[in-house]
């Protein structure tokens, strides 16, 4: 990529080139922009490590070669410093990239005061305080490379399939996940308005117009839990299918987690080599998943000596636990009714479980997609919103999409973070997206 900045000190415009793309120019005089990573200096050269976000590379400045105001700039260098260095690409085997850059001249765009992240151990704390500078580490970036990667090869599962991409709105007149975890905001003085805990309800009237449909927006959940999974803002892949039942939704959970992994493992091998990913456990994500009922996960977790009365909810202890046991991902379908929200549709062969399904990522990883069949009775469902005491009248038009032509739907949600988080092999979600909001976190 070639782009044309302004010199600050001369004003003309010079040809840049980004260092990812410096052995294209080999042989030849370039300017590189970026930020100073570090410096050493070992007798009469000195190196410059200068990164641009598309990679590192090390400028050497030599008397006799470099230009005597860069020779004296030198010292006066910080720790991300901006600044153009101008220089003649070299072939080097033992440079990372295979390639440095023997220095011409150097622009300062700024000196940088006193970088407060330093080579040396910070607490997780003090680094999440300075999240919009520890972004800039090469370890960060490699996390959110492969958080894109995920959402592309998300986007592309569905664009391919003829998915319609529908995006659902973020004010909502009421809850979809549940009551309590609501966050609730003030719309014009008359009226209260929340944030989206999901977009399925709006997903819904989509697939009941264009057949199938997908979102992918951030949703909110005012959990004062403070577990590794959970954030109060996360983003969501949500595809729904008219036409559809349970089965249909599980192959599609299964066909997009193979999606994405392989395109990750595709673009992103570096990342995760340097996140120290055990790779041979992502190359063993292939088809078929594991699928079992509620029942046979509740049998797991009595073998594992941890027993749960039939009609309880997984915690995060017994979800791990169920993950554990597998190699692959997991389907686990139809978990108790009371359990689950009220738009699924109950089994019509036994109306205590619901037709949904969780699927749980290996490694003790845990939940990453929820979903289901939807209640497609209009009587049934009605019954359900008064059963779950939400406002009758902010589901008015979503009892229309029953009244009017209702079919047989089923749809899921995708949690990206958590996906990314089994993904590179971290602990904790938090490092999964730019700017976490969790519990007790809302700057920067
Ligand atoms: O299981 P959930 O709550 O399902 C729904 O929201 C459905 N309405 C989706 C649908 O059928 N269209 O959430 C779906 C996924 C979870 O499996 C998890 O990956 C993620 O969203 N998720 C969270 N991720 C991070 N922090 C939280 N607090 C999360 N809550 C759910
Ligand atoms: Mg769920």
């Amino acid at each position: 990529m070639r782009f044309a900045i302004r010199n600050p000190q001369s004003g003309y415009v010079m040809a840049t080139v980004t260092i990812d793309t410096v052995g294209k120019h080999d042989g030849q005089s370039v300017t590189i922009c970026g930020w100073l990573t570090h410096k050493r200096s070992s007798g009469r050269i000195r190196f410059l490590v200068l990164r641009d976000g598309t990679g590192t590379i090390q400028c050497t400045l030599i008397q006799g070669e470099t230009s005597e105001q860069a020779l004296d700039l030198y010292p006066e260098l910080t720790h991300e410093s901006s600044l153009t260095v101008t220089g003649t690409v070299r072939r080097d085997k033992r440079a990372p990239g295979g390639y440095e850059i023997l220095a011409s001249s150097i622009e300062v765009l700024q000196i940088a005061e006193t970088y407060p992240i330093s080579p040396k151990e910070h607490g997780v704390g003090f680094l999440m305080d300075h999240r919009h500078l520890w972004l800039r580490s090469s370890r960060q970036q490699a996390i959110l490379r492969i958080r894109h990667a995920v959402v592309n090869a998300a986007r592309k599962f569905f664009d391919d399939q003829g998915f319609t991409l529908l995006d659902a709105p973020i004010f909502t007149p009421s809850s979809c996940e549940g009551t309590t975890t609501l966050f609730e905001t003030d719309y014009f003085g008359d009226r209260k308005a929340f944030l989206s805990q999901s977009g399925q309800l709006y997903m819904e009237a989509g697939a009941m117009a264009f057949g199938k449909v997908y979102c992918y927006g951030p949703t909110f959940r005012a959990e004062k839990s403070k577990t590794r999974r959970h954030l109060t803002e996360f983003w969501m892949i949500e595809p729904e299918i008219a036409f559809a039942d349970l089965e249909t939704i599980m192959k599609l959970a299964e066909a997009l987690i193979v999606a994405i992994v392989e395109e990750v493992l595709e673009t992103r091998r570096q990342e995760l080599k340097l996140l120290g990913r055990d790779i041979t456990r992502l190359e063993k994500i292939q088809p078929p998943f594991y699928v079992i009922s509620y029942d046979e996960a509740v049998q797991i977790l009595k073998d594992a000596g941890e027993s749960l009365p039939w009609g309880e909810d997984f915690g995060a202890s017994q979800e791990t636990i169920v993950s554990n046991h597998f190699d692959k991902p997991v389907l686990i379908h139809r978990y108790p009714a009371q359990t689950k929200a009220f738009y699924m549709k109950n089994d019509p062969n036994r109306p205590e479980v619901a037709l949904c399904v969780d699927m749980l990522a290996p490694e003790g990883y845990g939940e990453i997609i929820g979903g289901g069949q939807r209640e497609d009775d209009p009587v049934i469902l009605k019954e359900k919103i008064e059963k779950a005491e939400l406002p009758a009248e902010s589901f008015d038009w979503y009892l229309d999409l029953r009244r009017y032509g209702s079919v047989p739907h089923a749809g899921f949600g995708l949690g990206i973070e958590r996906a990314v988080a089994w993904i590179c092999g971290f602990e904790h979600v938090r490092e999964s997206i730019p700017f976490p909001r969790l519990l007790d976190r809302l700057y920067p």
